[in-house]
């Protein structure tokens, strides 16, 4: 069944199951996510989902490291229905979503001590640039407090090597709302920098996609 009402938040019509949301991207991708979380999470990491969205990431990376302690996050209520449904498919590894929304001034003093990693998809080109801004701040007062990672999943931009595909979503993005845009990769790491961590690695994904792994600079 499709949702006649989709959501603004998703650029794609999802099919819904009682509360439970099935987007066809999270669908495709979330195999080659798994695989490369599962490879770069620190073991029994505690981790942090900024924007899970539908909540499928949540249960595919969890059965793909049961020692992972998952907290999913999300401020739209439709998505935190749909993330706790996909959890009670999760075996208890999964904890109920959190109304997270990066733009709200120190939205992480609540969570610092309880979180070692940060995960987030798709989610800073669909937002306003203070998400990301907030995003970061987050990022590196948590990472301040444990050696973990902070995992950042998307399309990006990079100069003259910008995938086509990305450029034509950039004008594409801007036009449904000016705020919104594909991220150039120099703007994102320069962020990074402004919160003391680095990018580590930078991993080439399905669909001229990133995973980008953002870890806290020494000294
Ligand atoms: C395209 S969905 C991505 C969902 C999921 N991560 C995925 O990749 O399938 C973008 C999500 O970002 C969330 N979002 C938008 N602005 C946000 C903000 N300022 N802070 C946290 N999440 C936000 C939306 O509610 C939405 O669920």
């Amino acid at each position: 069944m499709t949702d006649p009402l989709s959501t603004p938040i998703a650029l794609e019509e999802r099919a819904y199951e009682g509360a439970r949301l099935t987007s066809p991207s999270a669908e495709r991708n979330q195999g080659v996510i798994s695989e490369v979380l599962a490879e770069h999470l620190p073991l029994q990491a505690r981790v942090l989902e900024i924007a899970s969205g539908t909540g499928q990431h949540a249960l595919a990376i969890t059965r793909a490291r049961p020692d992972l302690t998952w907290q999913p996050s999300d401020p739209d209520q439709a998505s935190r229905a749909s993330i706790d449904a996909w959890a009670a498919l999760g075996e208890g590894r999964i904890a109920p979503a959190l109304a997270i929304d990066t733009c709200v001034s120190n939205w992480f003093e609540a969570y610092i001590d309880q979180i070692s990693s940060l995960y987030c998809a798709n989610m800073i080109h669909i937002a306003p640039w203070a998400a990301a801004e907030g995003l970061f701040e987050g990022a590196g007062a948590i990472l301040s407090r444990s050696a973990g990672v902070f995992m950042l999943y998307g399309p990006f931009l990079e100069g003259e090597a910008s995938a086509p595909s990305n450029l034509d979503f950039d004008v594409s993005l801007k036009s449904r709302d000016p705020r919104w845009g594909v991220r150039a990769l120099s703007d994102v790491v320069a962020l990074g920098a402004e919160h003391g961590l680095s990018l580590s690695a930078r991993i080439a994904m399905p669909a001229n996609n990133l995973m980008l792994k953002f870890e806290r600079v020494e000294g």
